[in-house]
């Protein structure tokens, strides 16, 4: 089979029309990696077509953030997708995306998007949610997949696709990690190896905290947050234990799932990573 590259909506609508059966979407912004495949290979083996949206979204990016060195490298992305089984790869530009210049009419986020990643990105949300509504629009998949990695994103997506009533199932794909634990990410090629060893300091503490998990959030919070403190290249953003439907800091009695999250910027890079952990103690068995 091959991989067919589109980058207009004439040349996508037909080659969407052609597609057979279930159709998977993974949306990326380029600069595939194996988290990337992952995510695509999940697709791959649920569905009966998969395509990949390539797109460098300016809407979710600030003034003053990293668009205009981010990480572009097409050439590499299809071969990744070729090696996958992609059936099509749609790569629009902005022009083909906002014909009109920037939308003035968006997709809010709300609360959700406001704490957390939307506390120190104000609009990235409504930027995100914009485009994934129009990617659904001109893809028109059944299943649509995305990382744990990106949790927020993640559930704003779900709560988007349910509020609004897109015909979308959403799936997660667990976070995949290089092996010594750093989330894979494509900004952490911007990371010098003196960042790149500060910025195992999020996963460790990570893991610290998931290995409190039956003493409760205090432990959890504390022995993440010590781990943190002895990294002092990395400045920390947020480091929060919320629970997975409000994002809101869980109380001491909390039990079941809840999400420990960590946002921190190493040298010139701002890295995310998150568990999710089971907290309280073991039911006996
Ligand atoms: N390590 C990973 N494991 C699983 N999914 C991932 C991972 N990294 C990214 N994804 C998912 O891939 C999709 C596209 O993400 P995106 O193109 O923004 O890549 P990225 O690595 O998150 O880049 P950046 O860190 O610059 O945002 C999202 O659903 C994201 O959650
Ligand atoms: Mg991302």
């Amino acid at each position: 089979m091959t991989t067919q590259l589109v980058h207009t909506r004439k040349e996508l609508r037909a080659a969407r029309d052609a597609l057979s059966g279930r159709v998977a979407v993974v949306m990326t912004m380029g600069a595939l990696h194996p988290g990337h495949a992952q995510l695509i290979a999940q697709a791959r083996q649920d569905a009966d077509s998969v395509v990949v949206t390539i797109f460098l979204n300016p809407l979710q990016f600030a003034a003053g953030e990293d668009l205009s060195r981010y990480p572009r490298t097409l050439e590499s992305d299809l071969a990744i997708c070729r090696e996958q089984g992609v059936d099509l790869v749609f790569a629009p530009t902005p022009d083909v995306m906002y014909p009109d210049g920037e939308p003035g009419i968006r997709v809010s986020a709300g609360a959700l998007g406001a704490v957390l990643e939307g506390s120190s990105r104000p609009g990235h949300f409504d930027g995100v949610l914009t485009v994934v509504a129009k990617l659904f629009h001109l893809v028109r998949p059944d299943l649509a997949y995305f990382g744990q990695k990106d949790a927020q994103q993640l559930l704003l997506i779900r709560r988007m696709a349910t509020d609004l009533d897109f015909p979308i199932e959403v799936i997660a794909v667990p976070t995949v990690r290089e092996d010594d634990d750093l989330a894979m990410s494509s900004r952490n090629v911007y990371l010098t190896s003196t960042d790149r060893e500060a910025a195992l300091s999020l996963s460790r503490a990570l893991r610290a905290g998931e290995a409190q998990a039956v003493r409760g959030p205090a432990a959890i919070r504390r022995a993440a947050r010590d781990v943190l403190v002895g990294e002092p290249l990395a400045q920390v953003d947020y480091l929060v234990l919320v629970d997975p439907v409000r994002l809101e800091e869980v109380p001491e009695w909390y039990h079941g799932v809840a999400i420990l999250a960590v946002a921190a910027k190493v040298g010139t890079t701002r890295l995310i990573d998150n568990l999710p952990i089971t907290v309280g103690p073991v039911a006996p068995a």
